[in-house]
């Protein structure tokens, strides 16, 4: 090619194009530094499986240049990630491996260990090259998620996943309930929410280890949910003896109203309520099934987007059922302003008479698309919207109506920080997607706050440890006794896989 162009009598226009083009491409390549793989950023908890314990364990990888300056899109050449190990019978451990790209330089590798290894390699190359510390050698046993192996108790273990900050709606909540007498609150529970057409709440009781329920409710179908979470939190530590109800319905229990205040757990919580709240059932499951029944999850939102914010159009992008007035308003103002928005309806069930005025309704589309697109609303249906992690986990910059309802999460949340707050009615939701698309670097920074937000407070091992904060501090202010009562079933672990449960910690046992 350059000796075409430097040995050309006669250069023709198309050829100082040519020349033009690679003169380009050379200052280009001198100042747009190569990756270096020694100097990328890896962590996260799936370096240390031998602590950590989760359904699917992972880590993150942060590409920089030769100047250890971040790479912001996807490399040019596939980062190879190996991960094996052996059984204690020097078979090869069955072990899953799933490299995510978030296209920004970022890529989030997630596996599953199908059954306990004596130890795993993490090896992660680039261009032939190991990245950072690679190989990553853990030589100790490595436990499935659905091993029953606790060694420690709940609060050693906090110290052992090095979390002893208790978050601050767990210190928050608690404040209103310094002790709790269950011998005093509990027939108060029973006698006010004993419901059965109105109210899905379970009893659940932690003795020696073993949980127990029982259930007041028409439909209790989502004590699978806590049930899950309890279970797996059983097999990771020994949990102290407890007592607690679990609300299984989206609406907050505890009402300001009351003559008492009830310490009842319930995935959502509001402003005209004392209820303890958890995280939602939705981030729970996705927590629990990461790498299993469920698609979308707080890794897997982020390594499915197409683009970069840059490539993402400059449109609000919604999707959902018409279970709150104010999302009926939104499809009126987009079709007032459609070159704002690209919003439907996917059913109309609570409206269903103003379907002519608020449709079509529109076909399910994959949660990823909503990233195809900069802006996105968080907007209540009938409690908080329980899609707000994936929400700011893609990317996007979220607007979040002002509302009385709110996750476990929100109390950290700053306003035009991680998100764009705008009225309840949306009245000043033009206004305020207008100033984004006039304010593109602000915005961006925005989105990233908020996708950060979320790595740091949303993912599953900070949903476990949600949990696992809870029933420690709920341990520490309760008065009474914990015993078993009739009608209550145990819920007993699956014991689907045979482990080798090596303690080196007798003494806890003993102790129990
Ligand atoms: C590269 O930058 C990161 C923070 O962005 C820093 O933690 C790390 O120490 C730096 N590495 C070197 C070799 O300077
Ligand atoms: C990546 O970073 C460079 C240098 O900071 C910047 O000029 C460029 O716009 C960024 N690209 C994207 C897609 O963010
Ligand atoms: C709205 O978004 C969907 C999904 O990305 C797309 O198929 C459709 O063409 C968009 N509609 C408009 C009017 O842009
Ligand atoms: C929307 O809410 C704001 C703030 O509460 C209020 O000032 C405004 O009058 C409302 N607008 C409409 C159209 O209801």
């Amino acid at each position: 090619m350059y000796y075409r162009i430097f040995s050309a009598k006669k250069m023709r226009f198309q050829d100082i194009l040519n020349y033009k083009l690679i003169y380009i491409l050379l200052i280009a390549n001198i100042h747009a530094l190569s990756p270096d793989p020694k100097l990328f950023n890896v962590w996260g908890p799936g370096l240390h499986p031998q602590d950590v314990i989760m359904p699917a364990r992972y880590f993150f990888i942060q590409a920089v240049d030769s100047n250890n300056n971040s790479i912001n899109h996807s490399l040019s050449s596939p980062l190879q990630v190996v991960i094996d190990g052996a059984t204690a019978k020097k078979t090869p451990c069955r072990i899953w491996t799933n490299i995510l790209d978030r296209k920004d330089g970022v890529y989030i590798v997630r596996y599953k260990v199908y059954e306990q290894c004596s130890y795993i390699k993490i090896s992660i190359v680039y261009e032939n090259e190991q990245v950072a510390q690679s190989p990553y050698i853990i030589n100790q046993p490595i436990y499935p998620d659905n091993c029953y192996c606790p060694k420690l108790k709940l609060k050693e273990l906090l110290k052992v996943w090095n979390s002893e900050k208790v978050p601050a709606q767990i210190k928050k909540d608690f404040n209103q309930f310094q002790t709790i007498d269950w011998d005093e609150m509990r027939p108060k529970i029973i006698k006010e929410f004993d419901k059965p057409q109105s109210v899905s709440l379970c009893h659940y009781i932690i003795k020696d280890n073993q949980i127990y329920r029982k259930c007041y409710g028409k439909y209790v179908g989502f004590n699978m949910f806590s049930d899950s979470i309890l279970l797996s939190l059983a097999r990771k530590a020994f949990l102290p003896d407890l007592e607690f109800f679990v609300n299984l319905g989206d609406w907050p229990l505890s009402s300001k109203n009351l003559p008492d205040k009830f310490p009842i757990f319930s995935w959502c919580g509001s402003k005209d309520t004392n209820d303890i709240v958890m995280p939602t059932y939705e981030l729970t499951e996705s927590s629990l099934e990461n790498m299993g029944r469920v698609m979308l999850d707080m890794l897997s939102v982020q390594g499915n987007v197409k683009d970069v914010w840059e490539k993402r159009e400059p449109k609000l992008f919604w999707r959902g059922r018409d279970s709150n007035r104010y999302r009926l308003d939104l499809i009126g103002l987009s079709k007032k302003y459609p070159e704002l928005f690209n919003v439907s309806l996917t059913n109309f069930f609570f409206f269903k008479d103003e379907e002519d005025e608020y449709g079509p309704k529109s076909d399910h589309v994959s949660f990823f698309t909503f990233f195809d697109y900069k802006y996105q609303l968080s907007i209540d249906g009938t409690v908080a919207a329980y899609r707000m992690p994936f929400l700011l986990g893609g990317g996007s910059l979220v607007y979040k109506p002002h509302s009385r309802y709110y996750e476990h999460f929100y109390a950290g949340l700053i306003p035009s920080v991680h998100y764009i707050p705008v009225e309840t009615n949306l009245s000043n939701l033009i206004e305020k997607i207008e100033w984004a698309k006039n304010n593109d670097a602000q915005s961006k920074i925005i989105a990233e706050n908020g996708q950060k937000y979320a790595n740091d407070q949303l993912l599953p091992q900070n949903v476990f440890l949600y949990y696992m904060h809870l029933l420690n501090e709920l341990s520490k202010v309760m008065t009474s006794k914990v015993r078993l009562f009739n009608g209550m079933e145990q819920i007993h672990q699956k014991n689907d896989i045979i482990c080798d449960c090596l303690t080196n910690d007798n003494d806890v046992k003993d102790e129990l």
